[in-house]
């Protein structure tokens, strides 16, 4: 997880919540619509936060599974309704973002992230399994 941290402080250090959103509204109109209305300069440093929360539950900490307790709730059908498949296309833009701002960015790191958050959305999936199940 170290590994992931030092990646993520390098991309953080050359502007990547700016460059994550960037890219991330371009991806897709409905996930560009869930953002109608958001103040980014707010939302840069939430994705900031996020991603730490991130690294927290993948250490096994309490601070990441209270974490994603909270962003269940708040992305759930319930709250900013986000499905799979967006969960799906934001990991792929962080990973893009990743590649391009971090110069130590390898196809072993992206593996390694997008394990870390596999973990992440099923924590983030309903009590029903069936997002989780979307992952398999
Ligand atoms: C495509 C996938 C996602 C969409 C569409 C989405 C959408 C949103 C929206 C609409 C907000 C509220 C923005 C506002 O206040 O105006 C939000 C907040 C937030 N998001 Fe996401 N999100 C996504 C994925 C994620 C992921 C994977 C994480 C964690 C790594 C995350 C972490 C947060 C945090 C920490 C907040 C602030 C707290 C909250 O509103 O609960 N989001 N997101």
């Amino acid at each position: 997880m170290q590994r992931l941290r030092a990646s993520f402080q390098r991309a953080r250090q050359a502007g990547f919540s700016e460059r994550f959103y960037d890219h991330l509204l371009r991806s897709d109109a409905s996930i560009r619509q869930k953002f109608e209305g958001t103040d980014f300069r707010v939302q840069n440093e939430k994705l900031i936060h996020g991603v730490l929360a991130a690294l927290a539950l993948g250490e096994g900490r309490e601070t990441g599974k209270l974490a994603f307790k909270r962003l269940r709730e708040s992305h759930g059908a319930r709250g900013h309704g986000v499905t799979m498949a967006m969960y799906r296309t934001w990991l792929h833009v962080f990973l893009v973002t990743l590649e391009e701002l971090d110069a130590e960015y390898s196809d072993e790191l992206g593996r390694a992230w997008e394990a870390l958050f596999v973990e992440v959305f099923e924590a983030l999936s309903d009590e029903s399994g069936a997002t989780k199940r979307a992952l398999r």
